[in-house]
C-alpha cells in the first residue's frame, strides 16, 4: 500500500492497514502534532487533511488513505516560514493549553483553501466540530479573519 504524507510517498507494510491513521502518524512516523482526545471522532484534536478534507485520524484507518494525500500540521511550514494560518495563530496568541490547536489549525487551513474570504457563518460551520476546553474560539475566529484579509 502507499499514500502521500506531507508531500512524500510512503509505502508502509500491508499489516498496518487496519491501524488508526492517528497511531501510524504518531508512533511510526513521529508526527505527534495530531493529538488523541476522545478517540471516537467527536473532539477534532486528531484532525489531519486527507485530500484537503479535515479528517478524524482516530477513526480513519491507514487503508482508508490508500493512494491519497495526507497533510499534518508538520507539513504546513515551508522551511523556516510558517504557514499563514500558523503565523496568525501566533500573532493572535490563540492557544491556551494548546492540546486541540493542531486540529483547529488544520481545519482552518482547509476552510481557507476552499473559502479564502469566509464569513462568520462559514467559520462557525467549518470549525464547529473542533472542540476547545479552554474556550479559545474568539481568538480562533480572529486569526482566521486575519488570514482572510
Ligand atoms: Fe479523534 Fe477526538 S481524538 S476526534
Amino acid at each position: 500500500m502507499s499514500f502521500i504524507l506531507n508531500g512524500y510517498r510512503q509505502e508502509p507494510p500491508a499489516e498496518w492497514a487496519d491501524e488508526p491513521l492517528l497511531f501510524i502518524l504518531r508512533e511510526h512516523f513521529g508526527l505527534v502534532g495530531a493529538k488523541f482526545g476522545c478517540g471516537v471522532g467527536i473532539c477534532g484534536a486528531c484532525t489531519v487533511l486527507v485530500d484537503n478534507v479535515p479528517t478524524r485520524a482516530c477513526i480513519t484507518t491507514l487503508d482508508d488513505v490508500e493512494g491519497r494525500q495526507v497533510q499534518t500540521i508538520e507539513g504546513l511550514a515551508k522551511g523556516e516560514t510558517l504557514h499563514p494560518v500558523q503565523q496568525a495563530w501566533l500573532d493572535h496568541a490563540v492557544p491556551q493549553c494548546g492540546y486541540c490547536q493542531a486540529g483547529q489549525i488544520m481545519t482552518a487551513v482547509a476552510l481557507l483553501n476552499d473559502t479564502p474570504a469566509p464569513t462568520d457563518q462559514d467559520i462557525d460551520a467549518a470549525m464547529d466540530g473542533n472542540l476547545c476546553r479552554c474556550g479559545t474560539y474568539p481568538r480562533i475566529r480572529a486569526a482566521i479573519l486575519h488570514v482572510a484579509e
